[in-house]
């Protein structure tokens, strides 16, 4: 299959890495990250180690007949990445929107103006970009794809090459699902300034809860029954991590997060249906209040005199306990 990595970061690079063994895969990514693959090829580190020699450009500049593009951006990068490929998508194209949260299959038509098929993916598997040609395989996992006649196609290859496709019966009920974990561990770790396995301290109990159940009030009023064992289920899977969060790397590096389509979505959506989510509201409200520090501290506008705040330096995550977001 001829496929196209649009935003060939953390997850996109590893998808590409293992589809690459028996598809046309390209990459479409970052100068710096593009360079390094073109010279040495793209490595894989972690779990699985490997370096993929496979294709890699910064811009598409058209697109032949049934090709698969998995958009791998972050969702506030999603409009910016496709102005440039829409002009050249086809009926016969198909994008898979693999981004936590709400709505990015939403953003991603409006893009596209219609043109093309937009199906929603979730990814299980976890990632760390490490550097440019470098990326770090965190964890394995399986991938969900929305159900469509051009999805079983689309599963043989992802499962061809180890990526572990499945066609959920309810594909919404799995996106509110992964929602609620990330509106739980993303803005909460990143607050606190931790890491991952944080999440499970007795001290946050009460705060988790209350934001699972504005989460799951909302789900309801939508029509998405969940089950009510998650804060369980997020206790289990994150005890130990190591990790840090993408929401807290992506302040660290001075970017915009995915808050909007995270929490700051449940508000939008619970506002809709007349419920108040004032729990998620607030987290919202802070990291946003982090985000325009975080440029500003980044752009030079401010300074600060403390070495060891939420802003120092990135770790590298040596060691880390298998996790994915
Ligand atoms: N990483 C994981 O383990 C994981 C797991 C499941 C789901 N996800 C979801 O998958 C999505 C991507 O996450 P990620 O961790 O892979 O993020 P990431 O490492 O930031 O990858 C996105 C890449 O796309 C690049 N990009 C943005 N706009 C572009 C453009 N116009 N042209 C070319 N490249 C462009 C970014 O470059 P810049 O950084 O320079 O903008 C970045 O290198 C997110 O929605 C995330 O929630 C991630």
């Amino acid at each position: 299959m001829r496929i196209i990595v649009l935003g060939a970061g953390a997850i996109g690079s590893l998808y590409g890495a293992k589809l690459a063994g028996t598809n046309d895969v390209t990459l479409v990514g970052r100068p710096d990250h593009v360079r390094a693959i073109q010279q040495t090829g793209l490595r894989i580190e972690g779990i699985e180690a490997q370096t993929v020699r496979v294709g890699a450009i910064t811009r598409v500049g058209k697109l032949e007949p049934n090709t698969l593009i998995l958009l791998t951006t972050k969702v506030p990068a999603i409009a910016t990445a496709l102005e440039p490929v829409a002009p050249f998508v086809r009926d016969d194209t198909t994008v898979v929107a693999l981004q936590n949260g709400l709505n990015s299959e939403a953003v991603v038509r409006k893009a596209l103006r219609g043109h093309g098929v937009v199906l929603r993916g979730i990814s299980q598997f976890g990632a760390i970009f490490e550097r440019a040609g470098v990326i770090r395989y965190m964890a394995s996992g399986y991938t969900l794809l929305e159900n469509h006649a051009r999805s079983q196609r689309i599963a043989s290859v992802l499962n061809a090459a180890g990526l572990d496709c499945r066609i959920p019966a309810d594909m919404t009920t799995e996106v509110w699902r992964k929602l609620v974990f990330n509106c739980v561990v993303n803005p909460i770790t990143t607050i606190i300034g931790g890491e991952v396995g944080e999440i499970v301290d007795p001290r946050l109990t009460r705060l988790k809860k209350l934001v699972i159940d504005e989460c799951l009030t909302v789900a309801a009023a939508e029509g998405v029954s969940l089950d009510t064992a998650l804060m369980a289920e997020i206790n289990a899977a994150y005890a130990g991590s190591h990790n840090i969060v993408s929401m807290r790397q992506d302040l660290l590096h001075g970017r915009v997060t995915e808050i909007d389509y995270l929490n700051g979505a449940v508000v939008t959506l619970g506002q809709t249906q007349g419920l108040d989510c004032p729990i998620n509201d607030a987290l919202t409200r802070i990291i946003k209040g982090m985000e325009a520090t975080s440029r500003n501290v980044r752009s030079g506008k401010f300074t600060r005199n403390t070495g060891e705040t939420a802003l120092a330096k990135p770790q590298t995550p040596a060691a880390v306990h298998p996790v994915r977001e």
